[in-house]
């Protein structure tokens, strides 16, 4: 079958699985030339398949050889339907660990479920006894609350007035002024519910008193803060109450880890193209004005650059880890840098359909964008035939 992108609104229906083991592949090669990092060696990480999850999962297998195992919510392939990206994803990630002789296996299903986590407790217990690394890096815009079986939805609004700028249909180019309508009370408890620290809580107590954490066990969760612009529909806005709660979580798990001397951190990222931010209204806009500025300076990161640093100079420099006045670890340093933001702020004012093509990088982020399906990724064939149905052993 001869693969090509499928677009639906902002999404795209299909996914390459050559170029997505491209772009595993060019992840791995990544890591490696950066060299061994002296981390964990047995990690779990909860949404392993795409972003900064995989680049996670990545960067412990092939930067500190690592025992891996992976959750996450993927679609296998049909007959005559590809996969979606992360199950493609996956099954390069275990191709290539088990290449080097790394142990490497999966759970597909939803981790807010009582039943995936005890999955990956009698996987721990069977396999490897307990883990070291704990990586949650969750994005979803539904939760089922296994204690409540109520179903919460996420939304993506300001609080308390509404909110108008800018933003870009990335696909057009078009730039066009939006509003978005403030939230309703419920909103933000329904957003807290899906992306703030519940369930990262839950996953740590079901691991910890299974007995499956190691001594000093560490555990990470990825947070966003952003530039002004964002402010007033991300970070002060439902899905910012969400990360709050997701940040004062993280004091709430070292407290209850302290007879075994285990840790919870927060790490505020880079802003970055994945299927979650490509979703939230004027953030593709900031992207790419923010990623022309990055790329002149010589400062861009995608995901694995941005976790390879991570692990390689926060978590584990045999030193203590360095964090904000909040507790944070901060690798979005570069995207806050005082001359990048006042670049974007000037490159915001002047943007529009017309000039956002030469001022922004559209093109990088549209490149990004079909990136993240395997498509338009250096050195794969487009035209040769590909079996879309790839087995995968080791994904229960
Ligand atoms: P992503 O969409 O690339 O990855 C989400 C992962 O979660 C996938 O592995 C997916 O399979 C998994 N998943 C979703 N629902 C699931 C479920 N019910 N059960 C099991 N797995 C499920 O997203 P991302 O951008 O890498 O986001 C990861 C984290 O990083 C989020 O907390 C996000 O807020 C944060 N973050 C993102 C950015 C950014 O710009 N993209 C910046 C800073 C922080
Ligand atoms: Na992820």
């Amino acid at each position: 079958m001869i693969i090509e992108p499928r677009m639906r609104g902002f999404i795209c229906l299909t996914a390459h699985p050559v170029g997505c083991e491209q772009n595993v592949k060019n992840q791995i090669d990544y890591v490696k030339s950066k060299g061994i990092i002296n981390g964990a060696k047995k990690v779990l990480v909860i949404g392993a398949s795409t972003g900064f999850g995989l680049a996670s999962r990545i960067t412990s297998a092939f930067g500190s050889g690592a025992s891996t195992i992976g959750v996450f919510f993927e679609k296998p392939p049909m007959e005559g339907k590809t996969a979606s990206p992360g199950w493609y994803n996956s099954a390069a990630f275990e191709k290539f660990a088990s290449q080097e002789g790394l142990y490497a296996k999966s759970i597909n299903g939803d981790a807010f479920s009582n039943e995936v986590k005890q999955q990956v407790i009698d996987l721990i217990k069977q396999d490897l006894g307990q883990v070291d690394l704990v990586v949650y890096s969750l994005a979803s815009p539904v939760r089922t609350n296994p204690n409540d079986g109520i179903t919460y939805r996420s939304v993506l609004k300001p609080i308390g007035k509404t909110f108008t700028n800018k933003t870009v249909d990335f696909h057009t180019g078009k730039v066009s002024e939006i509003s978005i309508e403030p939230c309703k009370e419920e909103d933000i408890t329904n957003t807290i519910a899906v992306m703030g620290g519940e369930d990262w809580k839950m996953w740590m107590d079901a691991l910890n008193n299974a007995g499956v954490l190691a001594t000093n066990a560490v555990t990470v969760a990825y947070s966003y803060i952003g530039p002004e612009v964002t402010e007033a529909v991300y970070r002060k806005g439902t899905i910012g109450r969400a990360k709050d709660h997701l940040e004062a979580t993280a004091f709430e798990i070292t407290d209850a880890l302290q007879a075994i001397g285990g840790k919870a951190y927060v790490s505020v990222n880079k802003a970055l193209v994945t299927q979650a931010s490509s979703a939230i209204p004027v953030i593709p806009l900031y992207i790419s004005l923010l990623y022309k500025t990055m790329k002149e300076k010589g400062l861009h990161e995608g995901c694995i650059e941005q976790i390879q640093r991570l692990f390689s100079e926060r978590l584990y420099t045999g030193n203590a880890v360095p964090t904000d006045a909040n507790g944070r670890i901060r690798i979005d340093d570069w995207e806050m840098r005082d001359d990048v933001q006042e670049s974007v702020s000037k490159l915001w004012e002047q943007a529009s359909t017309e000039t956002l093509p030469t001022i922004g990088d559209l093109a990088g982020y549209r490149l990004d964008f079909l990136q993240l399906f395997g498509f338009d990724v250096p050195n794969v064939d487009y035209l040769a035939d590909v079996n879309e149905i790839i087995p995968i052993k080791s994904i229960i």
